[in-house]
């Protein structure tokens, strides 16, 4: 999909014309204003969409006309939904060319109409034999240049963490997340499993035991002449989580080739950086392996000693992604950067808490986290902070290890979090437990089922403003 930039979107030769209606407005075009206005009371209430055949009298063969709803409710966001919501009508209807002649939008919508027009047209079609190629090739439409130029990036970033995280276990194992890592230009160094025992990252190595699978513990670096600053992302690199030994039920584990979604958001993230060019050091790290239960599985009841000398005792197999993530903490904080932001598929307790529709995110510094929450904000996702208090470390005490590596049930995504505290030093630090976002059922807004790139577009964000 392309999107051109014009001065007059209703003159193009397009299938279709994409035309916005306020409650109480009008549209653009006379047709649309007579017959889905006056004739047939079309209100406009968002999200709703209205057809019209044009029969040859414009140069564009058919009108969408789509509710914006309330102007004064009207927002960055919802113009981004109802972009994507036309963009998904239009390639129902196997519309090749489309312009958009939006009016009366007090705000510079160029960034979110990118953003809601490559989200909607994705689709993860590569095993389907039958692939009918139904996307909407060139999209017309007045906007900003340099803005839409961004927003196509991201887009692309996000697309590719969507693909990855999409991509059956089989397929997406720790060795393919290494070779892509490889891949990119960077600066790269892939640990297997040997480097990663001399490195002393017991807690990591521990969780991959029990795979056919080698483990690989993966470090991009992207580098600038006099960085303003140095940020590590980490991502939870889990290709398979079956639970180990306390297996899963199927219905948990079904969809569990997800839980390297942070993964998949780092790796997007640092596919697209070079293209940007930010004056920030920016460090992607991934302890990749799978959770299985085979015979050389970690067991309930071991224990295990992490980077930093923490001994663990391993109460439950399945709170696997804070072992993986300890040593790749350690790992980060000794790069020396100031900021480190891990993303994580961590707790089932995130997902009761905030459904799909926040991630939830804990941080050592005040400001830093309620940074990042502004970050997502702005650039179209939902972070929602949950507490990191001392209490939450209650549960996770042990009678012959420095912790154990769960507890109680209740405060789930807190206790996970204070675990991960004790693995990070002398930082920034902020943990964003994206269980609940990362991999949807239903279709939800922009999005279809499946993976979404959650963190990608507040990540890249963030290492633009600086
Ligand atoms: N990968 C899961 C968390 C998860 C659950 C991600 C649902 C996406 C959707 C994680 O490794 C896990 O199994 N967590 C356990 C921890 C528990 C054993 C302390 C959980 O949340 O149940
Ligand atoms: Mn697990
Ligand atoms: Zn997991």
């Amino acid at each position: 999909m392309e999107i051109k930039i014009v001065e007059n979107a209703a003159s193009v030769e397009a299938d279709i014309l994409v035309v916005n209606l306020f409650e109480d407005g009008k549209t653009s075009v006379d047709l649309a204003n007579k017959y889905a206005v006056e004739e047939d009371n079309f209100k406009g209430k968002f999200g709703e969409t209205y057809l019209l055949p044009t029969y040859g009298n414009a140069p564009y063969r058919k009108v969408l006309v789509v509710g914006f709803g309330k102007k004064e409710e009207f927002c960055p966001d919802k113009l981004r939904e109802a972009t994507a919501k036309a963009i998904k009508k239009c390639s129902q209807m196997e519309a090749k060319k489309v312009a958009f002649a939006f009016e009366g939008v007090d705000f510079d919508y160029s960034e979110q109409f990118a953003m809601g027009a490559f989200i909607a047209d994705y689709k993860f079609d590569k095993y389907k034999s039958d692939k009918k190629d139904k996307h909407v090739k060139e999209l017309y439409i007045q906007a900003d240049e340099e803005k839409i130029k961004k927003a196509e990036k991201i887009a692309a970033a996000m697309t590719f963490a969507r693909n990855l995280a999409n991509e059956p276990a089989q397929f997406a194992t720790p060795t393919e997340l290494s070779n892509i890592a490889n891949d990119f230009g960077l600066e790269t160094k892939i640990y297997d499993r040997e480097e990663c025992e001399k490195m002393g990252m017991g807690a990591f190595l521990a969780v991959g035991r029990g795979s056919d699978e080698e483990p690989k513990f993966i470090h991009m670096k992207y580098s600038c002449d006099n960085p303003k600053k140095r940020i590590a992302i980490i991502g939870k690199g889990i290709c398979f989580d079956s639970g180990g030994l306390d297996i899963k039920p199927a219905s948990s584990m079904l969809t569990m080739k997800d839980d390297m979604s942070g993964a998949a958001c780092v790796l997007g993230v640092m596919s697209i950086i070079k293209e940007f060019n930010p004056q920030v050091e920016v460090h992607g790290i991934i302890a990749a392996c799978e959770n299985m239960p085979g015979g050389k599985a970690y067991k309930p009841g071991d224990i295990v000693t992490a980077r930093n000398g923490k001994t663990i005792e391993i109460d439950n197999t399945d709170a696997e992604g804070r072992l993986t993530l300890a040593d790749a903490l350690c790992y980060a904080c000794e790069l020396g950067v100031d900021e480190v932001i891990d993303l994580a598929t961590l707790t089932g307790a995130c997902v009761v808490a905030l459904g799909s529709h926040a991630s939830g995110i804990m941080g050592n510094d005040e400001e830093f986290t309620h940074k990042l929450i502004e970050t997502a904000k702005k650039n179209g996702e939902k972070f929602w902070e949950l507490p990191l208090w001392d209490e939450y470390f209650d549960s996770l005490k042990s009678e012959v290890a420095d912790m154990k590596n769960s507890g109680a049930r209740w405060g789930g995504a807190s206790a996970a979090g204070v675990f991960l505290k004790k693995f990070v030093k002398d930082v920034k630090w902020a943990h964003i437990d994206i269980a609940g976002t990362a991999y949807i059922e239903k279709p939800q807004k922009e999005f279809i089922a499946g993976a979404t790139g959650a963190g990608v577009r507040t990540l890249l964000g963030y290492i633009l403003e600086q």
